[in-house]
């Protein structure tokens, strides 16, 4: 039984959690992405769903961290299509992808650690800047409408996030939580439609863990955001997902509700028997 898979793709539906799930947003179609002689994604589909909460699971080299950048247009996939709002997307620059609003962050910390917190959640506003504006709204800062209303958004997910007491501080000063939490908060300020999480759980203790758990339950809550995430903490999957996707060596080998990919045989073969890091 897949209860999810099952509704028709333009269709809503209601899971026996009694959350609403949206049609379909993306369609990854017989994705491959080759480099070289490393096949890192082998003839892979799925589906992710308005408003849902997609992992993505499986062994380090599996090809996760691939298929992130094939959807964020960071890599353009040798053989198969990316569909979009009902489209084929063609190939795309990422920041072009980023406009249509699809935001991530990154496997390891990739902010400005110099620059404070909010002006490294200030970056995550450029895919919705007129480009004249935006060396001013970062660096020179004349009062102008379009830049208060970046600041008003940026000071929304400082709240959010509540993160208001390291506002000012630089971003390579904080711990190592609260640096992941300021990369949710920069990806957040695009606004975005899909959100990719690039394992934001790695590296933290139990605490930190349960806080991003929250913050992320939130974000979908609060903003109906659809998110994609990679995560190894099969609790944490078990806790936050809708839907999983199980990835070996490049191939799919298990797609569905946590609780039956974690009781099918293939998965526990190839992963979670395994012990992992
Ligand atoms: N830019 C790249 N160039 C060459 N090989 C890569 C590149 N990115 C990933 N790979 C290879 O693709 C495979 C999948 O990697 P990755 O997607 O990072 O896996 P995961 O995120 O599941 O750990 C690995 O064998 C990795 O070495
Ligand atoms: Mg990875």
């Amino acid at each position: 039984m897949n209860r999810m898979s099952s509704a028709p793709p333009t269709e809503s539906h209601v899971t026996e959690d009694g959350r609403t799930i949206g049609p379909v947003l993306m369609e990854l179609r017989n994705i491959t992405l080759r480099f070289g002689g490393v096949v890192a994604i082998k003839d892979i589909s799925f589906d992710i769903r308005e408003g849902e909460i997609r992992a993505i699971i499986g062994p380090n080299g599996a090809g996760k961290s691939s298929m992130l950048n094939v959807i964020s247009g960071f890599y353009r996939p040798s053989e198969g299509e990316v569909w979009f709002e009902g489209a084929r997307r063609p190939a795309m620059r990422p920041y072009k992808v980023a406009r249509q609003g699809i935001a991530r962050t990154f496997q390891n910390i990739a902010l400005f650690s110099g620059m404070s917190t909010l002006d490294n959640i200030m970056t995550g506003r450029i895919t919705r800047m007129k480009s004249s504006l935006l060396s001013q709204a970062l660096w020179w800062g004349p009062a102008e409408r379009e830049e208060s209303d970046h600041r008003a958004a940026v000071e929304k997910i400082i709240d959010f996030l509540e993160i208001q007491h390291i506002r000012k501080t630089p971003v390579g000063r904080l711990p190592y939580g609260l640096q992941k939490r300021v990369e949710l908060g920069r990806a957040l300020a695009a606004e975005p439609r899909l959100l990719l999480l690039d394992e934001p759980m790695a590296g933290m203790n139990v605490e930190e863990k349960e806080d991003m758990s929250r913050f992320i339950l939130d974000v979908n809550d609060e903003f109906g955001t659809t998110i994609v995430l990679i995560e190894h903490d099969m609790g944490v999957v078990m806790d936050l997902s809708d839907r999983v996707v199980v990835m070996d060596y490049g191939r799919k080998i298990g797609d569905g509700p946590p609780e039956e990919v974690r009781a099918s045989k293939d998965v526990i073969d190839a992963y979670l028997g395994v012990a992992h890091d």
